[in-house]
């Protein structure tokens, strides 16, 4: 066993309610980190506060203010917040730029790209006052490649993509690294949801899917926890504003 990476440390996960945010949670905890978890869903939040000795739950929305500065207070009143990861995200319909509705793209960029930028409008300035630190966020490979049936996820995950660029240009000289994970199609509640939603299709969109990655299958939730927690660990130290795919070869 390596020694833990984390110890001592206080990281702020939002969308610890499940699949990547819940991973990379449990990963910090593993290795010594006090976690305050974040999400809108209250049960999702206890199971996975129950494999993260010594979190904390604060139950919100990410596109809310009001919910981003209560978490940042809960945060702050454990002591010196250094790292952060903002899983929290929605894919959105599967509609084309014609079908989707004004409604829907708004609630999509509202969560993916407010809300991370909330996250960070809320988190930095602790961040900032420990001294430094480390941001992941959570784009997609659809942000770096052309998604014609899903152009508001596409477009939202490449504003993530940006937001990293400039942030981690930004923070540099303050000690703070910004990176991004850049996933394929990893199981998830999200992914399965996908499929489920294809309905009869389910077979046909699968196979869709599993197609685009020349590894020949899906990613695992902990493939992906294993590369947020690198990039947040000092390992990662010479490493910032990189948009990182991981995605079984899909972009090579
Ligand atoms: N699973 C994949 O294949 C995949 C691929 C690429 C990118 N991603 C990204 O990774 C991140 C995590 O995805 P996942 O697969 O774990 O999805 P998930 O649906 O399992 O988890 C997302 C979490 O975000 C929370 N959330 C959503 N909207 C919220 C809001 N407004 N306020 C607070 N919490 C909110 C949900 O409650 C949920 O717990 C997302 O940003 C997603 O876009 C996932």
């Amino acid at each position: 066993m390596t020694s833990p990476r984390f110890t001592g440390r206080i990281a702020v996960v939002t969308g610890g309610a499940s699949g990547l945010g819940r991973v990379t949670a449990e990963g910090l905890a593993a290795e010594g980190a006090r976690v305050v978890l974040f999400d809108r869903d209250e049960a999702g939040l206890a199971e996975t506060a129950a494999k993260c000795p010594g979190s904390i739950t604060v139950a919100g929305d990410v596109t809310s203010a009001a919910d981003q500065q209560r978490l940042a207070e809960a945060a702050a009143a454990l002591g010196p917040v250094t790292l952060l990861a903002t899983a929290a995200g929605t894919l959105g319909p599967t509609l084309g730029f014609l079908d989707i509705s004004e409604e829907q793209w708004d609630r999509v960029f509202d969560i993916n790209v407010k809300g991370t930028w909330l996250s960070i409008r809320y988190i930095l300035p602790l961040i900032k006052a420990a001294g430094g630190g480390s941001i992941v966020t959570f784009a997609s490979t659809a942000g770096l490649i052309a998604q014609p049936v899903m152009p508001a996820y596409a477009a939202s995950k490449a504003a993530v993509t940006s937001m990293v660029r400039s942030l981690a240009k930004g923070e540099a000289p303050n000690g703070i690294r910004v990176n991004s994970v850049c996933p394929g199609s990893i199981w998830t509640p999200m992914l399965e949801a996908t499929f489920a939603g294809a309905g009869e299709e389910r077979a046909k969109r699968e196979a869709e899917f599993l197609a685009r990655h020349p590894i020949g299958r899906f990613g695992k939730a902990e493939e992906v926890g294993a590369a947020v927690l690198f990039l947040l660990s000092d390992a990662a130290g010479f490493i910032t504003g990189v948009n990182l795919p991981v995605d079984g070869g899909r972009l090579a």
